[in-house]
């Protein structure tokens, strides 16, 4: 008993790892692997694609790409997505998460013009995935917004995106339909917003932070919103599927015992995931959210708080709308209480005021803020089934970023081991409806702004040979195996 509390005391810490589960994964849980079109497809302009804000953003701001690079060729996926499922397929994995890129289909945007070239693409790969029985999950929209939309009307800025956005839905279900009945509306809406609208750093690199992001949150639940009541209504009979929304966020843990750090890390979840999360489950923004920016708002000489309203027509129509929770999670960070920020210039951090640290011996990632904490996912998952009751949860993506890129692995294996042993103790000893687990990614591909430095593959991608090689990483032969046992320990020792 007293070990039990002193390990508890550990890992709660972040000074000891959970011991690795033994029990064999349930055949409720789908186990796949995750990429979008602007990062590996390349043909940005092949056979009518129309151009993206990402395009725009790498060929137009190159100092604003780590490595000024573009997304201009990327993995050839676009010619060589055969080769792409033939590695799912030899991985033995349950399903692979794919985007549509939206101007590949419709190259200005609208339903009115359609590039059968484009269409023709998914269909062919929705075959190949067929043929080798492997379940599509698709994304509808990774950030790459067709750019006529983003100079003719302010992209996500203006309400018209909601019906725009629910048309190209609308077209993807009538064409697609057949192929695939995973579906997830939009990726990570808070980067496609908060960064791409408030900081600035994404495509299309508005900088509004605290004003008009929020106005693209907004507009961002109502397309979301739209599109599902028209599959619910137009297509869910026939297509028999889901379609959700996917958000992300880092674990933050309290800092302390304190209740001021205990608030201050509640606080965060609630900036970070609660106001995707809480609309879509429980019914408008989160409470702290609401009170904490219109005040600020207020003492900042704003007549209005900058978070717009959701009338009680738009809480309804929004609330219920997401057939199960997509999950994008990486790493866990520490909480403290800080300083309320000083009222000035308003920001997204501002309004949260939060202090982030973390502990100096977990192993960090690409990134400052990239750290291996398999508990941390557990008790987001815990965390996401009492905030928004119980729903059934997809992590849609889950992955370890380096910038070696090294063939050997280790530190990849160690992570993925430890993430699915979280999601193993989620599902079975805190009774979390999770019923998939996807790793971000197959392969190497373009990371944003950090271009081809920063490398999430189970195999690498040689993007200095035009033939862009896949090259296998010790973690493709891990997978594989666990694959093969669904299980990550030895068979004879896993439980079932
Ligand atoms: C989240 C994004 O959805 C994806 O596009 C990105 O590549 C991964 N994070 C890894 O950075």
């Amino acid at each position: 008993m007293k070990l039990v509390l002193i390990l508890g005391c550990l890992v709660t810490l972040g000074l000891a790892q959970d011991a690795i589960n033994p029990r064999r994964f349930p055949s409720s849980l789908r186990i796949g692997v995750a990429n979008a079109a602007p990062q590996i497809e390349g043909g940005w302009d092949a056979d009518g694609k129309g151009e993206t804000i990402w395009d725009h953003f790498a060929h137009t701001f190159p100092e604003r790409i780590v490595d000024r690079s573009t997304p201009d060729i990327a993995c050839d996926s676009y010619n060589k997505y055969k080769e792409d499922v033939a590695l799912v397929k030899a991985m033995g994995l349950d399903h692979y998460r794919l985007s549509i890129a939206w101007s590949r289909v419709l190259p200005t945007g609208y339903t009115d013009n359609v590039n059968q070239a484009g269409v023709q693409y998914y269909k062919n790969l929705f075959k190949e995935l067929k043929d080798n029985n492997i379940i599509p999950m698709v994304t509808l929209y990774h950030w790459d917004l067709p750019q006529p939309l983003q100079d003719q009307m302010g992209g996500w800025l203006n309400e018209s995106i909601v019906n725009i956005f629910a048309d190209y839905t609308k077209f993807c279900w009538e064409t697609f339909g057949d192929d695939a009945n995973w579906w997830i509306t939009i990726n990570e809406p808070k980067q496609v917003c908060q960064a791409g609208y408030g900081s600035g750093v994404f495509a299309p690199g508005i900088v509004s932070d605290g004003i008009l992001d929020y106005v693209c949150t907004k507009n961002v639940l109502l397309a979301h919103a739209k599109a599902w009541h028209i599959y619910n209504d137009l297509f869910r009979k026939t297509n028999k599927g889901q379609v959700g929304m996917v958000i992300d966020s880092s674990w933050y843990e309290p800092g302390s015992e304190s209740d001021e750090d205990k608030e201050s890390a509640e606080r965060a979840m609630q900036f970070d995931i609660g106001i995707y999360g809480n609309p879509l489950f429980n019914g408008d923004w989160p409470a702290v959210v609401k009170e904490r920016v219109a005040a600020r708002s207020k003492l900042e000489g704003f007549s209005e708080s900058r978070l717009p309203i959701l009338t009680d027509f738009e809480i309804d129509y929004i609330k219920g709308t997401s057939d199960f929770l997509g999950l994008n999670h990486y790493s866990t960070l520490l909480i403290n209480h800080t300083a309320e920020a000083p009222i000035g210039r308003p920001s997204f951090e501002s309004d949260k005021s939060v202090q982030y640290w973390h502990r100096p011996e977990w192993t960090q990632g690409s990134a400052d803020w990239f750290f291996d904490v398999p508990w941390g996912l557990r008790k987001f998952l815990s965390w996401l089934k009492k905030t928004f009751n119980n729903p059934e949860i997809v992590i849609t993506e889950n992955g370890f970023s380096d910038t070696s890129g090294t063939l050997e692995d280790d530190k990849r294996i160690t992570y993925l081991e430890g993430h699915v042993s979280a999601c193993l103790d989620a599902i079975y000893e805190d009774n979390v409806n999770l019923t998939g687990y996807t790793v971000w990614s197959i392969m190497d591909d373009w990371e944003w702004t950090g271009g081809y430095t920063s490398f999430l593959g189970m195999y690498k991608v040689d993007f200095n040979d035009p033939d862009r090689p896949r090259i296998k990483r010790k973690s493709a032969d891990y997978f594989t195996g666990v694959m093969k046992k669904r299980c990550l320990v030895d068979e004879d020792k896993c439980v079932d």
